[in-house]
């Protein structure tokens, strides 16, 4: 369990500040003097938010203040971690709960997304920036590897030979380059950003959420429990009452 206070309404100045509504929670990564670099308190906030999620599951839009996403883990609390906290998996750990949220994560990244906070990134099922996106892995300039997501992560979104040529030269990567292999899948002006993040949680709103959860949950099972557990997924959704209504939605305006 996560340290700290036992919930994230804990003013301006908190390190994710959370905005929630009916179907979707806005949190947005808040230590902009510090350019949003993920510290202990971020990722604390980040698993109640999780919790919070887990329980009551809505999309999520992670965004960052002050025209940053994020600049990384927090180089000053790396330094002093030993290799025990290397083996905690503090950013990885809370990295993987965010991505197995059951609703979907939209990643809306402006300026900076770099090491840990490209990583955060990663983790989202979609993601959208603006034209100053700079986004990387420098980790190994600091004597580290990219251990929180990046090394399965990002080959999964760009391909094996994109992903290992960026984390061998630790080289940033701009919007266009971003949009052209996949990295990202939209750029807009930063005043657009949000509102086309919150246009892409609308249109999943449209959806069934019971369905939404299942294809997620498809989606990210290991390849050798395909076909089974898309049908099995199937099978529950065939049996809900949502699927009936919708579908005789459908075919009773068709025939109005
Ligand atoms: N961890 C801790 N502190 C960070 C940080 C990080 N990842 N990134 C920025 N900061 C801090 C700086 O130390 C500085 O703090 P100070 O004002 O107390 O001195 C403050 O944020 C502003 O940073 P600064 O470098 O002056 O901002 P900038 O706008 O000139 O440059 C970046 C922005 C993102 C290019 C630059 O901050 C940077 O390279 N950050 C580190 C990126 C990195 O290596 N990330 C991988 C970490 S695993």
């Amino acid at each position: 369990m996560p340290a700290g206070p036992l919930t994230n309404d804990s003013g301006a100045d908190a390190p994710l500040l959370i905005e929630r509504q009916d179907d979707r929670v806005v949190a947005t990564l808040n230590r902009p003097h510090k350019r949003n670099a993920i510290d202990q308190a971020t990722i604390d906030a980040l698993h109640l938010l999780c919790a919070e999620l887990e329980a009551i599951p809505r999309t999520l839009i992670l965004t960052g203040a002050g025209g940053i996403f994020a600049a990384g883990a927090d180089i000053a609390e790396l330094r002093e971690r030993r290799a025990a906290d290397a083996l905690r998996g503090i950013n990885a750990n809370a990295f993987v709960r965010l991505s197995e949220l059951p609703m979907p994560v939209i990643a809306a990244i402006d300026g900076y997304a770099l090491g840990g906070g490209a990583e955060l990134a990663y983790a989202a099922d979609i993601r959208i920036a603006t034209p100053s996106l700079a986004m990387g892995n420098p980790e190994t300039g600091l004597g580290i590897l990219a251990a929180a997501g990046a090394s399965w992560r990002l080959k999964e979104i760009v391909g094996d030979a994109r992903a290992i040529e960026l984390l061998l030269t630790g080289r940033t990567v701009k919007a266009e380059e971003a949009l052209d292999v996949g990295l990202v899948s939209a750029i807009h002006e930063s005043a657009d950003l949000l509102p086309a993040a919150h246009a892409i949680a609308d249109r999943i709103a449209h959806n069934d959420p019971a369905a939404i959860i299942a294809t997620k949950r498809v989606f990210r099972a290991p390849r050798d429990r395909h076909p089974a557990v898309d049908q099995e997924a199937q099978a529950e959704l065939f049996e809900s009452p949502e699927k009936f209504r919708r579908m005789t939605d459908f075919l009773e305006r068709r025939t109005r």
